[in-house]
C-alpha cells in the first residue's frame, strides 16, 4: 500500500498527455470572469492549411462572447470563433476577420456550430443548427503555423493570456472537435443532428481530449 502514493505521483508527473473520453460530459462556465478557462492540448501542432472546428454551446448571454480561441506565438487570433451578438459570428484568421450574419441561435438550448476555412481559396463558412452562412474569403494562401494555445471560455489577446471579462463565455460547452481539413457538408450535418461522427477530430477530439481546467470551470454530465 505504501507504494501507491509514489506511483500516483509518478503518473501525475510523467504523462501530461492524458486523454479523456468526454462523451456525455460538458464544461460549465458558471460565472463571468477574466480567469475561468479550459486549455486544450491538440493532438498535432503542424501547420494547418484547412480547418473544421465544431462545438455545441448553451448560453443566455446577449453580449459578445468568445467560443473558441486558438492563438499562436505570431498571432493571438490565429483562429478565433467569436459570437458578436445573436446570430452574428466573427471568424478571425491570423488577425484578420470576417463576419457572418443572420445565423440565429437559440438562448437556453444547445446550439451546434461549425466553422470551416481553407487556405487554398481562403473560403470560410459558419454553420449553426443545420443552417449555413454565405461563403466568404479570408487570408487566401495563408496558413496557421506555430505552437497552438487553445482556450475555451476566454478570448486571448496575447499568447495564452490577456483575457477580458466582457468577452468571456458563460454557459456550457460540449462535443468540441477540430479537423485539419474541411469536412464535407454531409459530415457537418451529421454533427448538427447529433449523430455520432464516424471519425472524431484529428486535431482536437472530444472523445480523446487532453485538457486542463483553470479557475472556476466544472466538468460535469450533460
Ligand atoms: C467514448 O465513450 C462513448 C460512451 O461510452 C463510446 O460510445 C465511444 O465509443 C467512446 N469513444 C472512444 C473514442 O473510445
Amino acid at each position: 500500500m505504501k507504494v501507491l502514493p509514489v506511483l500516483l505521483i509518478q503518473m501525475l508527473t510523467c504523462c501530461s498527455a492524458e486523454k479523456h473520453n468526454l462523451s456525455g460530459k460538458m464544461f460549465t462556465f458558471p460565472e463571468e470572469s477574466d480567469t475561468a478557462h479550459v486549455v486544450l492540448s491538440p493532438d498535432q501542432s503542424k501547420s494547418l492549411t484547412a480547418v473544421t472546428m465544431c462545438l455545441r454551446f448553451f448560453s443566455d448571454l446577449v453580449r459578445a462572447q468568445s467560443l473558441f480561441s486558438f492563438a499562436t506565438p505570431e498571432s493571438s487570433n490565429a483562429f478565433l470563433l467569436y459570437k458578436q451578438a445573436n446570430g452574428v459570428y466573427e471568424v478571425d484568421q491570423n488577425d484578420k476577420f470576417v463576419l457572418f450574419r443572420a445565423l440565429g441561435e437559440n438562448p437556453n438550448q444547445w446550439n451546434s456550430v461549425c466553422v470551416t476555412w481553407n487556405s487554398e481559396n481562403g473560403i470560410a463558412q459558419v454553420w449553426v443548427n443545420g443552417k449555413y452562412s454565405a461563403r466568404k474569403g479570408i487570408n487566401k494562401g495563408k496558413e496557421i503555423s506555430g505552437a497552438p494555445s487553445i482556450v475555451l471560455g476566454q478570448e486571448q489577446d496575447t499568447y495564452g493570456g490577456k483575457f477580458d471579462k466582457a468577452q468571456s463565455f458563460v454557459g456550457m460547452v460540449t462535443d468540441i472537435h477540430m479537423w485539419d481539413s474541411v469536412l464535407p457538408s454531409s459530415e457537418i450535418l451529421l454533427y448538427m443532428s447529433r449523430i455520432p461522427q464516424k471519425i472524431g477530430g484529428n486535431v482536437i477530439n472530444w472523445e480523446s481530449l487532453d485538457f486542463t481546467l483553470k479557475e472556476y470551470v466544472i466538468l460535469e454530465d450533460q
